[in-house]
């Protein structure tokens, strides 16, 4: 799965290259307008009676863009961005420790927060509420309880399961925001800020192609640019035309729509062993050999998000879109 082109996780060079690609404002940050316009709206709001933004939940899938939002969030606050995750933080004094460090007005980044242990959350709800930690000194029936006033601070958590957050951990977010799969002219314009940054030079039509196969994910639309640039360097002299990028793309198998080669086995293996659905996700896992959960998690997403796969009550069904894909013939209902 780690080595799949299409993935929209991060891999070890995807990390060395975001630091330098991810927009330091929210005029660079592209698409997301909803998002943006009411963030725009709350900081300046803060900025101006001199307070706190409220602690903000940041949702939605993997490389779209919510650790480069928290960034952005602290920079337009003029304060300093501290960041942990939630597996990192195991006992309530690793939280307590970052808390206290804390200067007036700093923003925590919280990432994976849904993994945050459920100890630790009790800790952090007086945090963002009245800004104070409540401590327990020593053990047994010496043990006592004290308060601890903190600077108050933003919250920015971040996470790819919503579903997961506890009811009372999101009630404390005053700002909930469900980041979206992006437009392929969102996508685009990415391309070409990219490509710009790595001083490449790339035709319209060119990055429209890579916008297109990119399963509206900013993270894979730059590693797919990254990759046909290589392409074009060996190739060429390093400029990225209309036929460079679909040679390249096409040598990467990943087809007009963002498609590799496993959710084509996904997609044809229901067609063809179960004449399209519905059929349940364990017995899709068990023909194609992966998890459920990373066929659930991982795969399917993308797939539901451009119709070719819907969720029924019996199982999961291809849609006719997938056969005129796949150029096969759609069944008569
Ligand atoms: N709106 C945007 N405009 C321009 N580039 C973006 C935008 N959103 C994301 N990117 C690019 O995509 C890359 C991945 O974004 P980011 O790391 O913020 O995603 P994420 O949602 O935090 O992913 P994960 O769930 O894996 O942590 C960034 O390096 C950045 O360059
Ligand atoms: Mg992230």
């Amino acid at each position: 799965m780690d080595e799949r082109v299409v993935s929209s996780e991060a891999d070890q060079q995807d990390a060395v290259f975001e630091t330098s690609l991810r927009p330091q404002t929210l005029s660079q940050y592209i698409g997301q307008d909803k998002v943006k316009a009411n963030l725009e709206v709350f900081i300046r709001a803060a900025r101006m009676r001199g307070e706190t933004l409220d602690h903000v939940l940041l949702y939605g899938p993997p490389g779209l863009g919510k650790t480069t939002l928290a960034a952005i969030i602290a920079n337009e606050m003029g304060v300093k961005l501290r960041t942990t995750s939630g597996p990192a933080i195991e006992r309530p004094g690793d939280l307590a420790a970052i808390l206290t460090a804390l200067e007036p007005g700093d923003v925590l980044f919280i990432d994976e927060i849904h993994r945050l242990p459920r100890a630790i959350e009790e800790v952090l709800y007086p945090a963002m509420e009245d800004f104070c930690l409540d401590i327990v000194i020593g053990k047994g029936p010496e043990a006592r309880s004290i308060r601890l006033d903190l600077p108050p601070f933003t919250l920015v958590g971040a996470t790819t399961k919503a579903g997961s957050i506890s009811a009372p951990l999101r009630d404390r977010f005053g700002v909930l925001a469900r980041l979206e799969y992006y437009r392929e002219e969102q996508l685009k314009e990415i391309v070409e800020r990219t490509a710009e940054i790595l001083n490449t030079d790339i035709s319209g039509q060119a990055a429209t192609e890579i916008a297109r196969r990119s399963r509206g994910t900013p993270r894979i639309a730059n590693r797919l640019l990254r990759r046909v640039r290589d392409f074009a360097q060996v190739r060429g002299n390093g400029d990225i035309d209309l036929p460079m990028a679909v040679e390249a793309l096409e040598l990467l198998q990943v087809d007009r729509l963002g498609l590799d080669h496993i959710d084509h086995k996904l997609l044809t293996g229901i067609i063809e062993k179960f004449r399209g659905g519905p059929v349940g996700l364990d017995t899709i896992a068990a023909t194609i050999g992966e998890e459920s959960d990373t066929i659930e998690d991982v795969y399917e997403p993308y797939l539901l998000q451009i119709g070719f796969l819907q969720r029924t009550p019996r199982g999961r069904v291809v849609t006719d879109l997938v056969y005129r894909h796949f150029h096969m013939e759609v069944p008569k209902k």
